[in-house]
């Protein structure tokens, strides 16, 4: 266990997670249709990435030595009736074989399918730890993004380490700090759908480490961005070398340039 924690949080304290697993129940999303040509240029920057077993097998190198977390919850998709409605779509024993350095699942607190996710969560953390497989629950919303708020947040946040999770991932909001102070693993911020410009990612990421975040599990604010690359080492500076989001935009601007 702590040496699967050690691949996915860094010597620093901090860890860069790089998630591909939209598809799961997005289908092909924009800019992630051909998953092995969006993270190629991207892995050399990011500390694990969160993926299927599907686009595992089909787009990354099984000689890649980057970490993986696997995402092993899903059975929804945008076009049914109810994302939260989620199970648990991949065995132990397949995680076991993929040498994965994580587990991921979605947890819906709040929906009309809170028991059954938390339910799954508690029973691969059961699981997981027999094997020294740590869990990551993500606090998902589903479709109702207006959810996302520090009250509801820190809940969720609570409720999955109170349950086994050894990570949690929730998104940044306003008042992060009241997630961080009421949950007793580290936690990692997710983006959300792309947002306006790279300076309000910088912003919020910076704001989010100050608050106690360990680091991102950021998706679509890197891959859609027009300089996926730039995206990802100006992330990188400010997660790992404490640049300020200022220094990230000129890291950003000049690997843009080259
Ligand atoms: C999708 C996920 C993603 O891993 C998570 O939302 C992070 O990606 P993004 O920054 O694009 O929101 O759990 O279900």
């Amino acid at each position: 266990m702590k040496n699967r924690m050690a691949q996915l949080i860094q010597s620093d304290g901090r860890c860069l997670f790089l998630p591909i697993d939209h598809g799961y129940f997005q289908g092909p999303t924009r800019k992630l249709e051909k998953p092995g040509e969006t993270i190629k240029p991207l892995l050399p920057y990011c500390d694990a990435i969160f993926v299927t077993r599907g686009v595992l097998r089909s787009s990354v190198e099984p000689d890649s030595a980057k970490p993986t977390i696997l995402r092993v919850s899903g059975g929804t998709s945008v076009v049914g009736k109810d994302l939260a409605n989620e199970g648990l779509t991949t065995s132990m024993e397949e995680a076991i074989r993929l040498n994965v350095a994580a587990i991921g699942i979605s947890i819906f607190v709040g929906s009309d399918y809170e028991h059954e996710s938390l339910l799954n969560l508690s029973k691969l953390v059961d699981e997981g730890e027999k094997y020294g497989i740590p869990v990551m629950a993500v606090t998902a919303v589903g479709k109702e993004l207006e959810k996302r708020d520090a009250r509801y947040l820190a809940l969720c946040s609570r409720i999955a380490a109170e349950l086994g999770a050894r990570v949690v991932k929730t998104y940044w909001c306003e008042g992060f700090e009241k997630i961080t102070a009421g949950c007793p693993v580290p936690v990692v911020m997710a983006g959300g759908p792309q947002v306006d410009t790279e300076r309000e990612v910088f912003d919020f990421v910076h704001d989010g480490l100050q608050k106690g975040a360990v680091g991102v599990n950021l998706g679509r604010n890197v891959w859609q961005n027009d300089f996926p690359v730039a995206m990802i080492r100006a992330l990188r500076a400010i997660i790992h070398e404490n640049a300020t989001p200022k220094e990230a935009q000129e890291i950003y601007d000049s690997v843009k340039k080259a």
